[in-house]
């Protein structure tokens, strides 16, 4: 049997960092409320000249490096964006290019802040099919250019930047299970309800939300997922050695951990220093715990995510 194991993980932030005192100076808002009702200090913003396929790019060549494979032998490239460079080409084909390589099947996924949950169990299932060896999985945002920068309830929450994994075939298990979900009645309350259309911008091209119905959303079905996936793997929760939720704010994280009964110290958190980066905020979170020597070989991991749609997803992994 096949399975799919991720080989090497990378992360890039951009340089620029934007505290809380800074929305303080413009904004009827405190570094004190952030703190306490989101855990977010601070975030990274791409420069104008930056779009999501060069994040992704110096992301994707430090997962090569650390797995050791060349960028000519990947047969899938997958990228998770909300924030594309273009309405087409595909990021995953520009990053393609910009890899120098051609060949390897390259899309986009959209799945907003479950994007890299998505690619990932997309990518495991191309990889247990047979049909591909390996994939290069990225989660790549620009969240910046789609905030209201006026707007204190969302444009404090979000950040910029990219993570990446390469997954190999293996005898091993890798991906044990993973499980997504979507339920598009609740579209309402997270989106960016926009288009363009004849040369115009039709509807709001920024970002709104119902934060505190998101809120309840996201830790009701992170807890429900994290339960059905451990299930689908044989497992059980006590034998996850790391929880990646999605990095929306860390109360969402600590009340997901709460309610399934897992100690904080199992508890992956980065958005206080990342805020929430959507797609990218899982594979950021991971290669940075792995190249801090938290995340090891033989690790389980579970990785979560949940975003617009509702999208919502986990996949339970060994290192
Ligand atoms: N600074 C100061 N006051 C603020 C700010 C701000 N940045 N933002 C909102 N407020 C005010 C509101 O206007 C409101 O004022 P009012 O009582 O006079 O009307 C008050 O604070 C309380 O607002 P609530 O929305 O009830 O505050 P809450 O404790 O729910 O926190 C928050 C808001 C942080 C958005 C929270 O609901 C949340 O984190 N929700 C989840 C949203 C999320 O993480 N979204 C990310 C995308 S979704 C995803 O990734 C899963």
């Amino acid at each position: 049997m096949t399975f799919a194991r991720i080989v090497g993980t990378g992360s890039y932030l951009p340089p620029r960092i934007m505290t809380n005192a800074e929305f303080a100076a413009r904004l009827d808002t405190s570094d004190a409320w952030i703190r306490e009702r989101t855990g977010i200090t601070q975030r990274h913003i791409a420069e104008e000249s930056q779009a999501s396929s060069d994040l992704a790019l110096q992301a994707s060549q430090a997962a090569l490096a650390a797995a050791g494979v060349r960028a000519a032998d990947l047969d899938l490239i997958i990228v998770a964006t909300s924030t594309p460079d273009y309405i087409f080409p595909s990021t995953a084909c520009l990053l393609q290019a910009k890899l120098r390589v051609a060949n390897a099947a390259a899309f986009d996924l959209q799945a907003v802040c479950s994007g890299f949950v998505y690619a990932l169990a997309t990518a495991d299932s191309f990889i247990r099919a047979g049909t591909h060896r390996r994939a290069l999985v990225v989660g790549a945002e620009v969240f910046s250019r789609i905030l209201d920068w006026n707007d204190r309830g969302t444009c404090v929450l979000f950040g910029d930047g990219a993570g990446a994994v390469v997954l190999a075939a293996g005898e091993r298990p890798g991906v044990h299970a993973s499980v997504l979900r979507a339920d598009g009645s609740h579209a309402g309350i997270l989106s960016v309800p926009g288009n363009v259309c004849g040369g115009r911008i039709v509807g709001s091209p920024f970002l709104q939300m119902q934060g505190g119905q998101v809120f309840k959303f996201a830790v009701k079905v992170l807890d429900e997922v994290a339960r059905e996936t451990v299930a689908a793997a044989g497992m059980r929760l006590e034998d996850i050695d790391w929880l990646i939720p999605h990095q929306a704010n860390v109360r969402i994280l600590e009340a997901t951990a709460k309610k399934l009964g897992l100690p904080l110290d199992k508890l992956v958190v980065t958005v206080d220093h990342h805020g929430n980066t959507s797609a990218a905020s899982v594979p950021l979170a991971l290669d940075e715990y792995v190249r801090a020597g938290r995340i090891r070989a033989g690790h389980r991991v579970m990785m979560q995510g949940v975003g617009g749609g509702f999208t919502w997803g986990a996949t339970l992994a060994t290192m």
